[in-house]
């Protein structure tokens, strides 16, 4: 069912240091920073051949990433997301299997546009999982 990595977002505490340490030091292409005030974070986006990689850093009070940061003051991998071709299919399997969708269970736009929904760590060996339709 799942696809292709579609990301792996990693939550950092300075979004200027993260990205300059990707572009000069790791030498990948790392676009400008986009705040996504919806989602309470700012996003930059560092294109790899095969997948990319998502620095978020929290954006205003009720950011998502905000606790993940108090516990990992560091940075850390926040969630991985894999792509789906219908997310209305895939969220009503796995809700069957047992699953938990975070929310209230229906998809909601994400940062390329598309929808997405979360599912919950506990059920998947400790990562949070985004699914994104393709
Ligand atoms: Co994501």
């Amino acid at each position: 069912m799942i696809g292709k990595l579609n990301h792996v977002a990693i939550a950092v505490p300075d979004l200027e240091r993260a990205a300059t340490t990707y572009r000069e030091i790791l030498g990948a292409q790392v676009s400008e920073p986009h705040p996504l005030p919806e989602q309470g974070v700012t996003v930059v986006f560092v294109e790899l051949s095969n997948t990319r990689v998502e620095l978020l850093e929290p954006l205003g009070e009720a950011s998502p990433i905000a606790r993940y940061l108090e516990r990992n003051p560091e940075g850390g991998i926040h969630h991985v997301c894999y792509e789906v071709e219908d997310i209305i299919a895939a969220r009503d399997r796995l809700a069957a299997a047992g699953m938990r969708i975070l929310g209230n269970g229906e998809p909601k736009i994400g940062a390329h546009g598309k929808p997405v929904l979360f599912l919950h760590p506990k059920d998947l060996f400790g990562t949070l999982v985004e699914l994104e339709e393709a």
